[in-house]
């Protein structure tokens, strides 16, 4: 599955062009929010490690889940955790603004949508439109979203070094069983998801702070 990609320090990307007439937003990922999103932010070492923290949450979401016996169950908390992960991922990964150090406190953005998106950079950071909050976990965990039109919210966080944080924090809720009933709604969980979290690798290795 895609998460476990991230824990092998792995990114799939695809290989589509937008077309002139999509230059400035397009909903679907393309090789220009791929290739000239992700990737250059990969070269940044801390937000590396938070994106195989990342994979490595997912990872333990897929062993706690197949240790549930009940397949109802099973499949209702894996569905409530994936909907958690993925929101977190949008928020963050995909349309994350980070408070810059500097003394004036500037709002940068380095989540892939935006920076694929030429005309939402600008929209993030200045329009009045858009609410823009300090990123809390209980809030994004259960904020759904819709992927055919700027966003109208978007979470700040301090640093990369605050992202990987979070991202243990995320995994530590999910152990806890606080994601096993986030709030309902976008995204969908397909079965293709569920499935893929099951039955997509072996068994990974016990997961250890690096
Ligand atoms: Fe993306």
């Amino acid at each position: 599955m895609f998460f476990d990609c991230l824990r092998r320090r792995e990114f799939p990307t695809t290989i589509t062009i937008r077309d002139g007439a999509q230059l400035e937003y397009l909903p679907e990922p393309d090789i220009f929010h791929d290739v000239g999103g992700h990737v250059p932010m990969h070269t940044d070492p801390a937000f590396a490690q938070a994106l195989v923290r990342f994979g490595e949450c997912a990872a333990s979401a897929a062993r706690r889940a197949s240790s549930i016996a009940d397949e109802h169950e099973k499949l209702r908390r894996l569905t409530s955790n994936i909907r958690a992960m993925s929101r977190f991922f949008w928020f963050s990964v995909e349309f994350g603004l980070m408070r810059s150090a500097r003394s004036d406190g500037a709002l940068k953005v380095y989540g892939s949508g935006l920076l694929s998106s030429f005309g939402e950079i600008a929209y993030a950071i200045d329009s009045p439109d858009v609410q823009r909050f300090p990123f809390q976990i209980e809030w994004v965990v259960n904020q759904g979203f819709e992927i055919h039109h700027y966003q109208p919210l978007l979470y700040i966080v301090d640093s990369f070094d605050h992202l990987f944080a979070l991202v243990t924090e995320l995994e530590q809720w999910l152990l806890a069983g606080k994601l096993d009933n986030v709030a309902p709604g976008d995204p969908e969980v397909s079965e293709t998801d569920l499935a893929s979290f099951l039955h997509g690798d072996k068994a990974p290795p016990p997961v250890t702070q690096p």
